[in-house]
């Protein structure tokens, strides 16, 4: 396949008229590329919201992953990990969307305060039972201790109006008797509550309910949803399944502006097959089919935005990509129904690749939640037993925050055509870039090589001169490497020097599937 591969982009370099350089006996080639940054143009701010979480009851999604309680012999804070705290610290996570999912149809909050709980068996994943000792006092403390806001998805599908009512009452409220029993239960002061979620996946896991019956229902839960003190809810209704345009396009006409967000889920996976591939070995094929399907998100992005023009021309209502990532097969010897897998390079460039699309839109989108946060599908985090990884994810992660709160500079990318759009797969170039002015005017550029085998040469056309920056890559040898519980620092970030600024351009070489960012000093 890597000769064929490489055969083909040969004959590509040829056609397109790029500069490629090497040997015929299929060595790195090097290629090249230039970027071209128009920070005249910056306008839209990328929000913090955009690098959100999503942190699920799902496997160890929550116990063990975050909470372990106080009696454990885990090192923990009041019960929550002091590991994954201070990891999740330094990501500075700004807002976890919980709890979740399709368990958050299942779930009744009630259960989780005060001092007698109840046990329950999670029937949405792995049956496992579960003892409630994590519920909305410990997750609300989490947002506090995070310094993030809290996003919670309340329970439409098995639940009623009253209930998610007097959730809202019992978290926000500063008088009555679900402000008392807050207070009793150890807690006098409301939290501050942003961003309510009616629902999840409701056309599924949320109640397999029609858009048209959704929209009722939407509005009736949201109209018992209110606003006490000074707090101010943010209401989302549950978004499409990926291509369920006309999910969409029935909230949009039949709920309107009584949404302040609707939600698009999407996955870099193929739910149509009985697997979904190993996290940790796969091929060059199966390598790029994955970042065509992850980038196959931009035109379903396009296409639920034309529709949301079309009722709300001023962008009045946000679109929230509120669960994406990769999806594997679980790693072996785990429970298929705790989605737990590994998360290698070839996640990292999904996450990189996946941000330099989503900075594009932020006129409408205001919020991402990666799935997930902690031991889940693509997370930031891995735990087992006492032991903590990060994933190369969480590197993206942690080298994009430089982007938060800039403004998106648009930019024209050239670079070799990979593999051209085919059904629901995009096309795929070998560079894939992002670009940022913060408001004192400073730049933040990331660029990712898509490449498996080739380093490109980049030329960023700055359009001033005299810049000065300073820089990071995410690489490792192999596409496949991750961090394991064995070796935990394989993948990670470090300076990266080897670059140029000259006049007007920022000069460099890339090695294949490395992403790099330059923040300007
Ligand atoms: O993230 C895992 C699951 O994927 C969520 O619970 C559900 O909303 C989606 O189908």
């Amino acid at each position: 396949m890597k000769k064929l591969f490489l055969a083909s982009l040969a004959a590509l370099c040829a056609a397109v008229l790029v500069s490629c350089s090497g040997n015929q006996a299929g060595e790195a080639i090097t290629n090249t590329a230039t970027i071209t940054i128009h920070p005249d143009q910056a306008a839209d701010v990328i929000p913090d919201e955009l690098y959100g979480q999503f942190a699920e009851h799902l496997g160890s999604g929550i116990y063990g992953g975050i909470w372990v309680g106080k009696n454990s012999s885990i090192p923990n804070t009041d019960g929550y990990r002091n590991d994954v705290l201070e990891a999740l610290r330094e990501l500075k996570v700004p807002v976890i969307r919980w709890p979740g999912g399709c368990f958050a149809d299942y779930y009744h909050w009630e259960d989780g305060i005060g001092d007698n709980r109840p046990t329950m068996v999670n029937s949405s994943w792995g049956g496992t039972v579960e003892n409630n000792s994590f519920g909305t006092h410990e997750f609300l403390n989490l947002c506090e201790m995070l310094g993030c806001e809290p996003y919670i998805s309340g329970n439409v599908g098995s639940g009623s109006v009253q209930e998610l009512a007097n959730w809202v009452l019992y978290m926000t409220a500063d008088g009555g008797k679900w402000a008392d029993l807050r207070a009793k239960n150890g807690r006098k002061e409301p939290w501050k509550v942003k961003y309510l979620g009616v629902g999840n996946e409701s056309w599924g896991c949320g109640g397999q309910m029609t858009p048209e019956y959704y929209a009722g229902e939407y509005r009736r839960y949201a109209e018992y949803c209110r606003d006490y003190g000074g707090n101010h809810l943010f209401k989302i209704a549950s978004g499409a399944s990926d291509y369920d345009y006309n999910w969409t396009e029935v909230l949009m006409s039949g709920i309107g502006q009584q949404m302040n967000g609707v939600g698009v889920h999407y996955y870099s996976t193929d739910f149509s097959k009985p697997s979904h591939g190993s996290a940790t070995d796969f091929d060059s094929d199966f390598y790029y089919w994955t970042v065509a399907k992850s980038m196959g998100i931009e035109p379903v992005i396009q296409k639920h935005i034309a529709i949301m023009d079309k009722y709300d021309p001023e962008g009045h209502v946000k679109l929230l990509i509120d669960e994406w990532g990769t999806w594997w097969d679980v790693e072996e010897g785990t429970n298929p129904g705790h989605l737990f897998q590994q998360n290698t390079m070839r996640d990292a460039i999904v996450a990189s690749t996946s941000f330099d699309i989503f900075h594009k839109y932020t006129q409408r989108i205001n919020m991402t939640n990666i799935a997930q946060m902690v031991n889940v599908l693509q997370a930031m985090l891995l735990t087992r037993d006492d032991k903590m990884v990060k994933t190369p994810t969480y590197f993206v992660y942690k080298m994009y925050n430089t982007h938060r709160r800039n403004k998106y500079v648009p930019a024209d990318v050239k670079s070799d055509l990979l593999q051209s759009a085919d059904g629901k797969l995009a096309d795929v170039h070998s560079i894939s870039s992002t670009t940022s002015i913060s408001d004192a005017g400073k730049l933040s550029i990331s660029v990712t090589n898509v490449n498996l085998d080739n380093d490109v040469d980049v030329t960023v056309n700055l359009g001033g001169s005299g810049k000065a920056f300073t820089a990071e890559i995410l690489t490792s040898p192999d596409i496949k490497d991750y961090n394991s519980f064995d070796v935990p620092d394989k993948v990670g970030t470090k300076s990266f020097s080897a670059f140029s600024v000259d006049g007007s351009s920022l000069t460099f070489k890339i090695p294949a599937h490395s992403i790099v960012t330059f923040v300007e000093k």
